[in-house]
């Protein structure tokens, strides 16, 4: 048994729908969850630029403990993953988009991906489409401008529907009937994307998985917290404490930390 927190860390506040899934299925773990939100959006950084926040996140998280690191964003995994897993030694768990099971179930041949920049132009990305997805038709979508707006608490406005509108009409006309979220940010955007897309477009994200991953490594490791106290769940942000709060729906203290 190991009481050591788990570390979760984005880009800001996106990642925080991981740490949902984390927290629900391994009610016994100690949590630290640290959103970067002053160097939001990672999506158009450049890989070194990513490497070096992955870094500076990861350091601030092995301070305080950390048995077991989430990257809980999906640029910083595949632009930076490699390198945190060659420099430290301890396990990470990486989030990556969903394209291998909305490929598998796609009945149209068509499936929409919404993601940063740095992912859709990321190696890992590139080679993950060219293995399952090979043989149908993936409409790639640059989501630029949906993360600024999620970090200033614009989730709900106008714009955010306007952009989105945009951003999904090349999709719906290629047919697609799977859309995968590939932005940890992106599944605060589920309410208003069921809204706006057609009944038969499933959407897929990747949090309950990553939280099953988690738990698998966590087991294999032997770093399983079985005590039955109460966790500790710490959360740390250089953004606005409050809007994260409003979030995450329940009444946690968020510290904000000058980071
Ligand atoms: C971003 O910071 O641009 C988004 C983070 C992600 O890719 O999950």
């Amino acid at each position: 048994m190991n009481t050591q927190p788990i570390g979760i860390f984005d880009s800001g506040v996106g990642g925080t729908t991981i740490w949902k899934e984390i927290h629900a299925l391994l009610p016994n773990e100690n949590t630290i969850y640290l959103a970067d939100s002053i160097n939001a959006p990672y999506g158009p950084k450049g890989k070194d630029a990513i490497i070096h926040l992955s870094i500076k996140n990861t350091e601030y998280l092995l301070n305080k403990g950390c048995k077991l690191i989430v990257v809980a964003c999906n640029t910083a995994t595949t632009n930076a993953i490699d390198y945190l897993r060659e420099t430290y030694n301890i396990p990470f768990i990486g989030i990556e988009p969903a394209i291998k099971p909305a490929a598998l179930q796609t009945q149209t041949n068509a499936i929409g991906i919404l993601a940063t920049k740095g992912t859709l132009s990321s190696a890992l990305f590139s080679k993950t489409s060219y293995l399952f997805a090979n043989h149908i038709k993936v409409i790639e979508q640059e989501g630029h401008g949906i993360v600024e707006l999620i970090e200033n608490g614009q989730l709900h406005s106008n714009d955010m529907k306007s952009l989105l509108k945009t951003y999904l009409k090349p999709m719906m006309d290629a047919r697609i009937d799977y859309l995968v979220l590939g932005c940890t940010h992106y599944s605060y955007l589920i309410p208003i994307l069921l809204e706006l897309l057609p009944k038969h477009i499933t959407i897929i994200d990747s949090g309950e998985a990553v939280a099953r991953q988690t738990k698998t490594v966590l087991e294999r490791n032997n770093l399983l917290n079985t005590n039955p106290i109460k966790p500790k769940t710490e959360f740390y942000t250089n953004g606005n404490p409050k809007f994260m709060t409003s979030l995450l729906g329940e009444p946690f203290v968020i510290d904000y930390l000058d980071f």
